[in-house]
């Protein structure tokens, strides 16, 4: 597992100025719609099951462009920001000084943890895109687990599994079988990735089998067009692109929402 996070961690290290290029604006909305940090109904979820978020001990792990991050520190949350990637988080922290957040910036391996105490959170986040840069769910969840409060809860939403097997286009051509979960080696701007397509099985039984406990479980469709376009901060945005007529895997379900829980024993 530690090679192939370190290989995602030079990429994405290496892959930072691109991103900040991409996302020039997008970020500065959060405070005033935190609602543009979620998709799949995450943020109703975290106000359903957490309700007011003033001065509660939130984590998001995966952090990348810190929409989440941001947008629940403006809800009022006390927020640790953990990724793996250093230059991610110095861009993270800068825009957070110029919206006036205190987050506190934490670089480790979501898997690991290592730096975090046990029982510090009562709320885990992470969103999407983030499971396929990990290569032991099992181990994340434990982890995830054991910086949960006894009652705490991990909300995350991330593609949903039965999206991977289909190439980009419009009508439905597999690529590859669901269940070819990885590791997928890829070479990107040169350097070596290792990802994962994790099945609804793997996320599920990893999840229980990581202590924690089954609330809730959405599977819903991108809102957003750009879901479709690759440039999820584009700025052109193609509706007709949300309709399964026009685009045959938009009648799949495209993002997987899950609430789950530490037992409060
Ligand atoms: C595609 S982003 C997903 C986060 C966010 N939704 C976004 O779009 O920016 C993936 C992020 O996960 C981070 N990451 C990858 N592997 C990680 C790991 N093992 N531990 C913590 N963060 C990791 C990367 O550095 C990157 O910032």
């Amino acid at each position: 597992m530690r090679e192939m996070h370190e290989a995602n961690r030079k990429h994405w290290d290496a892959a930072t100025p691109k991103w900040r290029e991409l996302d020039e604006e997008g970020w500065r909305q959060c405070p005033e719609q935190p609602s543009v940090a979620f998709e799949g109904k995450a943020l109703d979820m975290i106000h359903e099951f957490i309700g007011n978020l003033h001065g509660k001990t939130v984590c998001v792990v995966g952090s990348g462009d810190n929409y989440s991050a941001f947008a629940l520190a403006c809800l009022g949350a006390v927020v640790t920001s953990i990724d793996i990637s250093e230059q991610r988080l110095k861009v993270a922290e800068e825009r957070a000084d110029i919206l006036g957040l205190d987050i506190d910036f934490v670089r480790c391996d979501a898997a690991e943890l290592t730096p975090i105490p046990g029982a510090k959170f009562a709320l885990v986040c992470s969103t999407n895109g983030f499971f396929v840069w990990i290569a032991d769910l099992m181990r994340l969840y434990s982890v995830i687990s054991r910086v949960l409060k006894p009652g705490g809860y991990y909300i995350f939403w991330d593609i949903h599994p039965f999206m991977r097997p289909w190439k980009n286009q419009r009508t439905i051509e597999m690529e590859k079988p669901y269940f070819q979960a990885g590791p997928i080696r890829c070479e990107e701007e040169g350097h070596i990735t290792y990802k994962f397509h994790w099945t609804l099985g793997d996320i599920m039984n990893s999840l229980l089998e990581g202590g924690l406990v089954l609330r809730r479980i959405l599977e819903t469709s991108a809102q957003d067009p750009r879901f479709w376009q690759g440039e999820s901060y584009g700025k052109d945005s193609d509706d007709s692109l949300l309709h399964w007529q026009n685009n045959a895997r938009a009648g799949l379900p495209n993002w997987l929402t899950i609430v789950a829980q530490k037992p409060s024993t």
